[in-house]
């Protein structure tokens, strides 16, 4: 999961989570430019790291979610997130691989869920003819 907190205009924070050794990989810091932005690395469970992102890591409220890690955590992470207080209104959240591999689960939770409006993207998985989508579902408070 990576997510994007901003607490000051130029602060911005990139957390990415897995506790597979994958943290480390990749250059989070490379979509990122300009000295005066901050990236922070975190890697552990998302079900631990939410709850922890308040007082731990002083993360008031989340802009952005990107959810591209277990699919049957979708669900019970963007619940997680609610309840710990990390959404604001207009928080966006984006969801990868929705028909493929699916998040049922997910997608059940959020379109019948008055606070969240969303949009559907279609699309093909990477290299593969077969039929996938992300969904956009944007926080309304
Ligand atoms: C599809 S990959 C993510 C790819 C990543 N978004 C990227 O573009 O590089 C899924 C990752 O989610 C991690 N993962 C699975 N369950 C997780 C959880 N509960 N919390 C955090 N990360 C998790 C896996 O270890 C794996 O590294």
């Amino acid at each position: 999961m990576l997510e994007k907190a901003s607490k000051a205009p130029c602060r911005t924070t990139w957390r990415r989570s897995g506790g597979d050794g994958h943290a480390s990989s990749g250059s989070p810091g490379s979509a990122v430019q300009g000295a005066a932005c901050q990236v922070t690395v975190i890697e552990g469970h998302s079900e631990i790291i939410i709850p922890q992102l308040r007082k731990k890591y002083e993360v008031d409220k989340l802009d952005f979610v990107f959810l591209d890690h277990w699919k049957e955590r979708y669900a019970p992470d963007t619940i997680l997130m609610e309840e710990c207080g990390l959404l604001r209104k207009g928080t966006i959240l984006l969801a990868d691989n929705i028909i493929f591999p699916g998040a049922p689960e997910f997608v059940k939770y959020i379109r019948n869920n008055e606070r969240f409006e969303c949009t559907t993207f279609h699309s093909h998985l990477e290299y593969m003819k077969a039929e996938d989508a992300m969904e956009k579902a944007i926080y309304l408070g």
